[in-house]
């Protein structure tokens, strides 16, 4: 669908928006996650009927029966993408196909219903038209967009609902992590897993976040930013973060990151980077690394450094890692200049300063 085309959403716009003053404040220091525009989309789903009443209304809580079974049995998956204010005051969305088809896969894998692409990227984009003055200036940040979908049907018996509630929220959103920061720092969880072979660590489900918190409780008990996790089999083989995929960068200017392959979240930001890496010149090898290895390594010098990636954080430089038996840091503990290249690479085609060569980008106005 071009964004010329006529929405397949109803406008019931908010009668009483937050004022322009207001949301001139909340944008100055929006923080992440915190903050939300006026509006909503909301699209619902009914066994034999379809998708039905979509719309773009005032943002709501909504009122959920005690017995739906998304509140008992988590069957609710959702994405993560951003909305960027361009030079000319104009507006885009980054590869939201890409999203659409992701959502699809996680439905897939949670036997929820199965949202048309061209539904998802419609309603993402009515969205943040109706909502865009809630879009920051480029130098402040984007608009992180939310869509989910949680099973609404209320009944106890454990089975797919036959009733599915998909919805878009859009929040204004600086850095992910605490500004003035160089790098961040990560804990090797032994304790806990992120994924098994089989399980649903490729979805983007609300359970895999949920299961993930006690291992980020204990990277800041450590006084670490995050968690990164080794594989379910053999414990030694790193995967990603909670919520972000992870690179190595050698010494020879070539690049890691670990393989697809069941348990790894396929990160839009993750495939973009390995584009924007070969484009440059750099090899990228998409292969298992050892938490040992990794360690050796940034000990010898061979690799310099690593970087964690992903729409909330974008491109997050990793400065030191610990476990329970390691201490590492990675080259001098800051942003390294191969992870300072491929950041300024991947925003300034967001936020429209490069060419969009990949026809990456969905300008909205
Ligand atoms: N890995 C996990 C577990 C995530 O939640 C995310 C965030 O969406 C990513 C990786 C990065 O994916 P993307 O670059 O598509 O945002
Ligand atoms: C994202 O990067 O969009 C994510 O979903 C990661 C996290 C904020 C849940």
């Amino acid at each position: 669908m071009s964004s010329e085309q006529k929405s397949q959403l109803a406008h019931q716009p908010h009668p009483n928006p937050v004022s322009a003053e207001q949301r001139a404040t909340f944008l100055e220091n929006p923080g992440f996650g915190r903050i939300f525009s006026d509006h909503m989309a909301t699209i619902r789903y009914t066994e034999g009927k379809g998708w039905h009443d979509a719309k773009i209304e005032a943002r709501t809580p909504f009122s959920l029966d005690p017995a739906t079974l998304v509140l008992h049995y988590a069957q609710e998956i959702f994405e993560g993408m951003k909305a960027y204010r361009l030079p000319d005051g104009g507006a885009t969305l980054f590869r939201p196909d890409a999203n659409a088809r992701r959502f699809r896969n996680s439905a897939k894998r949670l036997a929820m219903a199965d949202l048309p692409e061209e539904l998802f990227i419609d309603s993402v984009r009515e969205l943040v038209k109706i909502d865009r003055d809630w879009i920051p200036e480029a130098d402040k940040g984007s608009l992180y967009l939310r869509p989910f979908m949680i099973a609404n049907e209320a009944v106890l018996g454990v089975k797919p609902s036959a009733e599915y509630l998909y919805c878009v929220v859009a929040s204004p959103v600086g850095g992910y992590f605490k500004a003035g920061a160089a790098s961040v720092s990560l804990w090797v969880s032994d304790l806990y897993t992120r994924a098994a072979p089989g399980g649903t660590g490729d979805a983007k489900c609300g359970g895999n976040y949920a299961a993930s918190l006690p291992a980020l409780a204990e990277a800041q008990q450590h006084g670490c930013d995050q968690a990164v996790f080794l594989d379910a089999v053999e414990r030694k083989w790193i995967e990603e973060l909670g919520g972000m995929n992870i690179f190595f960068v050698f010494s020879d200017g070539s690049l890691q990151t670990p393989p697809l392959g069941g348990t790894i979240l396929p990160g839009i930001t993750r495939d973009s980077l390995i584009t924007l890496a070969r484009d440059l010149g750099m090899t990228v090898r998409e292969e298992p690394y050892s938490i040992d290895q990794w360690e050796a390594d940034a000990k010898s010098g061979k690799l310099v450094e690593s970087f964690a990636c992903g729409t909330a954080a974008v491109v997050a430089p990793i400065g030191r890692v610990r476990g329970r038996n390691r201490d590492f840091t990675i080259g001098d503990g800051g942003a390294g200049a191969v992870t300072q290249r491929l950041r300024g690479a991947l925003v300034d085609i967001q936020q429209g300063r490069a060419p969009d060569q990949h026809k990456w980008l969905d300008r909205l106005f």
